[in-house]
């Protein structure tokens, strides 16, 4: 560092000491103002302004502690076989119940899912996302265990023939609580968190049917904005997947809108995303019901279960914004933001008694995004 030195004389020790003094005084505040710099820097790649210490509280298991908790992965303790490996139920030694995601050997995609999951979720935190309390990555071992969800994933509801299947007021709490959900990723960081892979079997519901939002493995840090992040290899589940992503390899939060569009045709129709059994031009739910519509017979989609126990308006609007949400170009998508708020007033309109539908579209359009 260079100082200039014109004002200074160069003879009397009075002048050379205040000289002294005020640049110890500079250097100092020079200092702490690098220092203040560098923290807020440091302080914005931890997640949501928390303290870095609140937010992980992610613990590290050893492979003999994940055995205990699943009865060494016993087939009792099977839930579900997902892309990633198994999903066993598990109990920790202090009681609490835990789903235990166990990878296969060999997967190659495994280990920066898996990381990636860890890396990802540890610093999130919230009502509607599944918490993460803790991994072991143990030699091939690489096992997450999650908060334990006794409802299972949404897309049970829809797969299997349920003997009580979801009421209406139901399912739109529970999109509702997934949207909240997904409105948290997109915009409670700096760079917004993009989901990647939101679909009914990654929404889960605990045993108050609270939905959760969960499987971060392909999940990108993005821009909330709507700038583009280019990816160089779509990933995504089919049926789910964003038109306008999988042809240009942009991916942002619309994508997740889109995603999201699919999912409430599910609760609409209560049907899966895709069913190969069906018909060529009905294999693709959200392709049906669009199909549907344009010919009239919006009500060949509608699940049996719910009709004429929901109110039509109600109805309607979830059908009006979904049909938004699959927009071709994602320019026309709303941002889930807007979602949620046309998902509280359908609920809304559920719950009341106001006969007219006319009272609805507008306040979405007037208080986009209001979150609790
Ligand atoms: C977090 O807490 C631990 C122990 O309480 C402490 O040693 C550590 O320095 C803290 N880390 C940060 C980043 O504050
Ligand atoms: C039990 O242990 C887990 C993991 O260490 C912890 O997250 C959880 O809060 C504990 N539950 C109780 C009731 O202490």
């Amino acid at each position: 560092m260079a100082f200039e030195l014109p004002s200074i004389p160069s003879h009397g020790s009075t002048s050379t000491v205040l000289f002294v003094i005020a640049v110890s005084i500079l250097l100092v505040l020079f200092g702490s103002l690098c220092y203040c710099l560098v923290a807020r820097r440091s302080k914005g790649t931890y997640h949501n302004d928390k303290p870095s210490n609140s937010s992980v509280t992610c613990r590290v298991f050893t492979f003999q502690e994940v055995q205990e908790a699943t009865n060494n992965f016993q087939e009792d303790f099977l839930l579900g076989i997902g892309g990633f490996g198994n999903v066993y139920k598990g109990k920790l030694e202090n009681g609490t119940k835990v789903a235990v995601k166990r990878a296969t050997p060999l997967s190659t995609q495994g280990l920066s899912e898996f990381q990636n999951e860890i890396q990802l979720l540890s610093k999130l935190q919230h009502p509607h996302i599944v918490s993460l309390v803790g991994y072991c990555h143990e030699g091939e071992e690489m096992i997450l265990v999650y908060e334990y969800m006794a409802n299972g994933p949404l897309s049970k509801w829809f797969y299997e023939q349920c003997e009580s299947p979801l009421s209406w007021k139901q399912r739109l709490e529970i999109c509702i609580g997934a949207a909240k959900g997904l409105h948290y990723l997109h915009t409670s960081s700096v760079e917004g968190i993009i989901h990647r892979d939101v679909k009914t079997a990654n929404i889960l519901l605990d045993e108050n049917f609270v939905a959760k939002v969960a499987d971060f493995g392909i999940s990108k840090k993005g821009s909330s904005l709507d700038e583009s992040l280019v990816v160089t290899s779509v990933k995504g589940t089919f049926g789910y997947i964003d038109p306008e992503y999988f042809r240009t390899s942009h991916l942002t939060e619309k994508s997740d809108v889109y995603s999201f569009g699919v999912v409430l045709i599910e609760v609409i129709s209560g049907r899966p995303a895709l069913d190969h059994g069906l018909p060529t031009e009905k294999i693709n739910v959200a392709t049906w019901a669009m199909n549907s519509e344009v010919k009239g017979q919006l009500h060949q989609i509608m699940d049996p279960n719910i009709v004429g126990k929901a109110r039509v308006s109600s109805l309607n609007k979830v059908w009006e914004v979904a049909k938004r949400c699959l927009a071709e170009n994602r320019i026309n998508r709303p941002p889930i933001g807007f979602v949620l708020c046309c998902l509280e007033d359908a609920l809304h309109l559920e719950l009341s008694n106001i006969a007219d539908e006319e009272n609805s579209f507008l306040n979405c359009e007037m208080s986009e995004v209001k979150v609790s």
